[in-house]
């Protein structure tokens, strides 16, 4: 089996969620804490050993390529200054030389799209999918987690959890062919299905690992939900062919891509952090009041 060391990050989506900031700030490079969601994102596919990130931009996106690069005179300052720490911390932050590629998606036809866009760069090798929107909070990060379950059944894996009580129709879901343990064989995937046609309670999650014959669907795939080229529609036409697994995997996922779900990663992160819990913790409970 092939090893999966590439992983694909579409970015190039419009976020008219995140409006107004979204307009002139990708919506990935919105911060939660002290770094922008992307810096969670590529530390967690680093931890599963991607060893190159291909990144789907849009146009005004360069600033995203600015954040992995050096910045001279910030980094002689800190260094006049003495500011150590803080120059590690952007020192660890920096793409490693040819660790990252960028490419244009000159329209936002939609996730799959983006994805099919990517094709030059992965060629034929199995390649990680991560929607960097989707920040998730694991002791083990989950891309790590997913890699173990692909180790074991290879093919095609969708990583899943749970959906909140009633919400399923906000999603995309899994079917099953059974449901024991954490990783189970797909029978399909429905987007969005109407209040109580789901298949199963669980969504799909933001990080998938892909067989490069999902390229020659996708080159064939008609918009679908929203005009959009999806991505989902190119696995369940993929599924006729090759086996599908979904990973349930043991972790907190937040939809940074909805004001709500960044500002609890916010929270979420803030309390997690020993040097800022005790602060972020009294400001809170003030807020409350
Ligand atoms: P979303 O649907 O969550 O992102 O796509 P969006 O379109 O930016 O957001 P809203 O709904 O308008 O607020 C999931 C991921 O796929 C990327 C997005 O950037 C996001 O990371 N994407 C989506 C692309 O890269 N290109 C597209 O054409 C569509």
């Amino acid at each position: 089996m092939k090893r999966v060391r590439i992983a694909v990050l579409p970015v190039a989506g419009l976020g008219t969620r995140v409006l107004p900031v979204g307009k002139t700030t990708a919506k990935n490079l919105l911060n939660v804490v002290d770094r922008p969601i992307l810096s969670y994102i590529v530390a967690e596919g680093r931890a599963a050993g991607i060893e190159h990130f291909v990144f789907i931009v849009g146009r005004g996106q360069s600033a995203i390529e600015d954040y992995f690069d050096y910045h001279p005179e910030l980094e002689a300052l800190l260094q006049a200054k003495g500011k150590t720490e803080i120059l590690q911390d952007l020192q660890n932050e920096l793409a490693r030389p040819g660790e990252m590629s960028f490419v244009r998606q000159m329209q936002p036809l939609g996730l799959g799209h983006a994805v099919w866009c990517a094709r030059e760069v992965v060629g034929d090798e199995p390649f990680a999918v991560m929607l960097p929107d989707m920040l998730m909070d694991a002791k083990v990060p989950a891309l790590v987690q997913a890699m173990q379950a692909y180790d074991k059944v290879g093919g095609n894996l969708v990583v899943v959890e749970p959906c909140p009580q009633g919400q399923a129709h906000k999603y995309g879901i899994v079917a099953l062919d059974g449901h024991e343990g954490r990783l189970n064989r797909m029978t399909g995937m429905v987007e969005k299905p109407p209040p109580g046609t789901e298949p199963s309670n669980l969504f799909i999650s933001g990080r998938y690992i892909l067989q490069p014959e999902i390229f020659e669907v996708l080159a064939s795939q008609d918009r679908g939900a929203g005009g959009e080229i999806q991505l989902t529609d190119a696995m369940v036409r993929l599924m006729q062919t090759q086996a599908f697994h979904a990973y349930e995997y043991d972790g907190v996922t937040y939809d940074c891509g909805d004001k709500i779900g960044l500002l609890r990663a916010n929270v979420a992160f803030a309390l997690q952090r020993p040097d800022l819990a005790p602060a972020a913790r009294n400001a809170i409970t003030e807020l409350l009041g």
